[in-house]
This record gives structure tokens, C-alpha cells and sequence, in this order.
């Protein structure tokens, strides 16, 4: 009776600190302290299991400890934080692959003798695990360039994959009734692992950011399953949590891209274009010398930062705000444009910045910061591209019209740091950067920034 009160305990304690977590992530100087929340919410969960009675074999459990600890503590410590998408991915495979190593050890130790209710639970959790294993392994695949990043696809496709899902549901309905048949729950797991593959083949690889997220969503569905099906309340709490908040994320993800949920399910969109347009030929691009470039931040009294892909990819975060500081200690104000796509994964920049210890009130929203742009006199935008490109605001043939857009080309003056005239991820030619207002200062963010921070103390 103490041993279940104790693990209900050590659950509630969990459950409440995952959602304290999950609260504090909405704010990008509380994010540290949530990870932290939501990884001791993590440790009570795993004391309170320890201690179930069912448990008969302490020896797995250790020898699993230190195979995770050898697989994780790399994952965690050393991918870039330009790689996390693919890294967020692969977690999430192991985590669908715990819920149907579950599920299917389950139904072996019933020797199939399980009631509809279990069975279904059972079914649901190795269903959604195992396609959740092998779209998160593609879209990892993806995403780390291992396989083609442009849509796979053939035609009749969607026909193939609603087929094939119609087959696997019915499977587990049938199942339910007859839960004895062995053979159709393995061929029920064969088709699930399949549909894991054919679903996110044909999806390119720049929508696998939502993909990854909607993947989270249903290893959090088959972590419910799990938990109804061997009684564990803190695996139902949890699995809800990750499968509601993955949803929403991929559904705000699709809205912040200006595309339809179903556009990036089954619009095989997100192909590298093979060709960058030929929008700007006989136009060219202003280059501005660092000198140049200090002179006018220096002088200016808003400035407008724009932070991109480029910036992670420089991991310049630090050079962006000591070169604020000495804007501001000149008497400038320096206000920062986050883009909510900006970057490879929600918040990107976000977290970018306030490792640099960014103040968080200077970080501003697209909406917020948008009518500002036309008082400000210098735009910096710092390896962005795609999120300033006004063609999605004018050109119904570009793949990022109707993209909301952060109105950099509103400014008096736009200086945009990037190493070429090379396109983002989109693929496509930025107006901007020959628009009259705009000097090119190329080179790498970091190098460039360092340049500017000496120039600007000099003038
Ligand atoms: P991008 O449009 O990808 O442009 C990044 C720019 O950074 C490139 O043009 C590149 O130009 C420059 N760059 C790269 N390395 C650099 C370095 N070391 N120093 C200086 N510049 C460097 O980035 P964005 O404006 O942030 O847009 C994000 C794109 O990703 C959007 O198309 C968005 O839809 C897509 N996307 C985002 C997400 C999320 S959730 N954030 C998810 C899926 C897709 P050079 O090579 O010339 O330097």
C-alpha cells in the first residue's frame, strides 16, 4: 500500500513538473528553467517506476542506464544546434521504439490471451510506434542530407498510403474482436513500420521540421496507449502532453509558412527548386565596406535586427549582441525581429539569443515589430533570407508567396551580412538585396560582426 502510494507520489510530482515545463517554454528566458523542470519531472517519474513491484530484474535496467547514457549524453553535448532538428527526430524514434517494444511484450507475455480493451490499447501503441520509428528515421534521413531531400514520389501515391492505412486500421479493428490471431498483430506492426516510410517519402525536406513535430505527436499518442494498456498513469499524463503539444506546434508551424496543414501532408511541396529564378538579371547587388557599414549603425538611432539561419550557422549570437551594446552605448536603440520561421526549428533564434543573454524584451514578434521597420534607419539582417524576401509579398508564382514576411525593406537603410548572393532555403532570389536601399557586407556573420564591433568603438 506505502509502495503504490509512493509511486502515485513520485507520478504527481511528475506530471505537475512536465507542465510547469511545458509553461515555462513559452517564454524564451524561462526555456533553460523549464528543460530543467521538465528533466526532474523525468528523474521522478523513473524513481517512482524503480520501485514497482513487477519489477523482478534489476540487471536490464542498469545495463539499459548506461546504453542510454552512452547514446544520449553525445546526442545532448555534442550535435550542433543547426543539427537539432534531425537529433529532436531520432529521439523521438527511440521513444516510439520503447512504446512498441512495449506493446509487442505485452502481447507475447498474454500469449495473445488479452481482453478487446487491452487489445486495443495494445494495437493503438505498437500501430502508432512503430510508423512513428520509421518516419522519424526518414525525416532524420532527411534532414542530414543521408537521403534525397526533394518529395519521392509516384503516381497515385496518396491512393497507395490511404490504402494501406485502411488495411492497418481494419487489421486492428479486427483484431480487437479477435485478439488471439498472432499472426495479423505482427502483419498489423509489418504494415505500420511500412506506412512510417511511404508517408514521409514523398514530403520534402524543407516541411520535415512539421513532420518531426506531428511525428512527437504520435509517439505521445502511443505513449498514452502504453499507459492504459500496463496501468501507468504518469506514461498517460506525459503521452497526452507531447501529443497535444506536437500537434498544435505542427499546425501553428504550417500557419506561420502561410500553408495548409493537409499542403504539407499531401502536397509533396518543400522541393529545392533546380533553378534559382532569373528575377534580378541585369541587376546587381551593392557591396559595403565594414567601415561604411560601423558608420551608419553608429550614427543611427534605431536599428532593426534581423537574425536568420545564417546566424546559427555562424553561431554569431554573441558578436550580435556586444555589437548592440555598443550601438545603445552610443545613444542608438537596437530592437530585435523575431520571424517565426526563422532558422531550421521553432524558437530558433530565440534560444540563440538568450544564450547570448539578449535582454528578452528587445526580441519582438513579426506582428509586433513590423510597423517599425518604416521609422527605423538601418535594417541588419544577419543571414537571413527567405523571412525578408518581399516575393511573398508579390510574386503569386514564388513558392513562398503569401509567406508573412518581416518588412525589412520598410527601413531608411539595409545592410544584410551573408557570404554570397547564394539563396536561402527556399531556394529563390532575394529582391531585397538589390533593392536601392541595401549594401551587401559579405562575408561570414561572426568575421563581419567582429569587423563592425571594432569599427563602430572607432568612430
Ligand atoms: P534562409 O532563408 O535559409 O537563409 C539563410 C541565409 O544565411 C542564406 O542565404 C546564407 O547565405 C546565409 N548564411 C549561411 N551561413 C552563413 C554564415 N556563416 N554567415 C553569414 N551568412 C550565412 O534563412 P531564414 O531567412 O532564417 O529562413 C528560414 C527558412 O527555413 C524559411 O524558408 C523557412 O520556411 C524554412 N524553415 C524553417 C523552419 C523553422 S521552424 N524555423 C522549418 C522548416 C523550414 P550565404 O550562403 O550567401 O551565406
Amino acid at each position: 500500500m506505502a509502495r503504490i502510494l509512493f509511486i502515485e507520489t513520485t507520478y504527481l510530482v511528475a506530471s505537475v513538473l512536465f507542465i510547469l515545463g511545458l509553461r515555462s517554454l513559452t517564454r524564451p528566458d524561462r526555456a533553460r528553467r523549464g528543460m530543467q523542470l521538465a528533466a526532474m519531472g523525468m528523474v521522478f517519474a523513473i524513481v517512482g517506476t524503480l520501485v514497482n513491484h513487477e519489477i523482478v530484474d534489476y540487471r536490464w535496467i542498469v545495463a539499459a542506464l548506461a546504453v542510454g547514457t552512452v547514446i544520449g549524453y553525445p546526442l545532448g553535448m555534442w550535435v550542433p544546434m543547426t543539427a537539432m532538428p534531425q537529433q529532436v527526430a531520432i529521439s523521438h524514434m527511440f521513444g516510439a521504439l520503447a512504446a512498441t517494444l512495449v506493446g509487442v511484450a505485452e502481447y507475447y507475455t498474454a500469449a495473445g490471451s488479452v481482453g478487446p480493451g487491452r487489445m486495443m490499447a495494445l494495437g493503438f501503441e505498437t500501430m502508432f510506434g512503430s510508423l512513428t520509428i520509421t518516419g522519424s528515421l526518414m525525416a532524420a534521413g532527411k534532414l542530414q542530407e543521408i537521403l534525397p531531400g526533394k518529395p519521392m514520389t509516384f503516381r497515385g501515391q496518396n491512393i497507395v498510403n490511404i490504402a494501406l492505412f485502411a488495411l492497418t486500421v481494419g487489421i486492428f479493428v479486427y483484431l480487437i474482436g479477435h485478439p488471439e490471431n498472432t499472426v495479423l498483430f505482427y502483419v498489423m506492426l509489418t504494415l505500420s513500420l511500412a506506412i512510417g516510410v511511404s508517408m514521409v517519402l514523398p514530403i520534402g525536406a524543407a516541411d520535415m521540421p512539421v513532420v518531426v513535430s506531428l511525428l512527437n505527436s504520435y509517439a505521445g499518442l502511443a505513449s498514452v496507449a502504453t499507459g492504459f494498456a500496463i496501468g501507468n498513469n504518469v506514461l498517460i499524463i506525459a503521452g497526452a502532453l507531447d501529443g497535444g503539444s506536437g500537434f498544435l506546434l505542427s499546425v501553428l508551424m504550417s500557419k506561420a509558412m502561410n500553408r495548409s496543414f493537409s499542403n504539407v501532408l499531401f502536397g509533396a511541396f518543400g522541393t529545392p527548386p533546380t533553378a534559382v529564378s532569373k528575377a534580378a538579371t541585369g541587376l546587381t547587388a551593392r557591396s559595403i565596406s565594414a567601415e561604411d557599414a560601423a558608420m551608419q549603425l553608429a550614427y543611427a538611432k534605431l536599428v532593426i535586427i534581423v537574425p536568420g539561419y545564417g546566424m546559427a550557422v555562424a553561431q554569431s549570437q554573441h558578436q550580435v549582441r556586444e555589437l548592440a551594446e555598443h550601438i545603445e552605448s552610443r545613444g542608438g536603440t537596437v530592437k530585435y525581429a523575431i520571424h517565426p520561421v526563422a532558422g531550421r526549428m521553432p524558437g530558433h533564434m530565440n534560444v540563440l539569443l538568450a544564450e547570448a543573454n539578449v535582454p528578452y524584451d528587445r526580441l519582438y514578434d513579426m506582428d509586433e515589430i513590423n510597423s517599425e521597420f518604416d521609422r527605423a534607419d538601418v535594417a541588419l539582417v544577419i543571414g537571413a533570407n527567405d523571412v525578408v524576401n518581399p516575393a511573398a509579398r508579390s510574386d503569386p508564382s514564388s513558392p513562398i508567396y503569401g509567406m508573412p514576411i518581416l518588412n525589412a525593406d520598410h527601413a531608411r537603410s539595409v545592410i544584410v551580412l551573408k557570404r554570397s548572393m547564394n539563396p536561402g532555403f527556399a531556394g529563390i532570389e532575394n529582391q531585397l538585396f538589390y533593392g536601392n536601399a541595401t549594401s551587401m557586407l559579405f562575408g561570414d556573420a561572426k568575421a563581419s560582426l567582429t569587423k563592425l564591433i571594432a569599427e563602430v568603438k572607432a568612430v
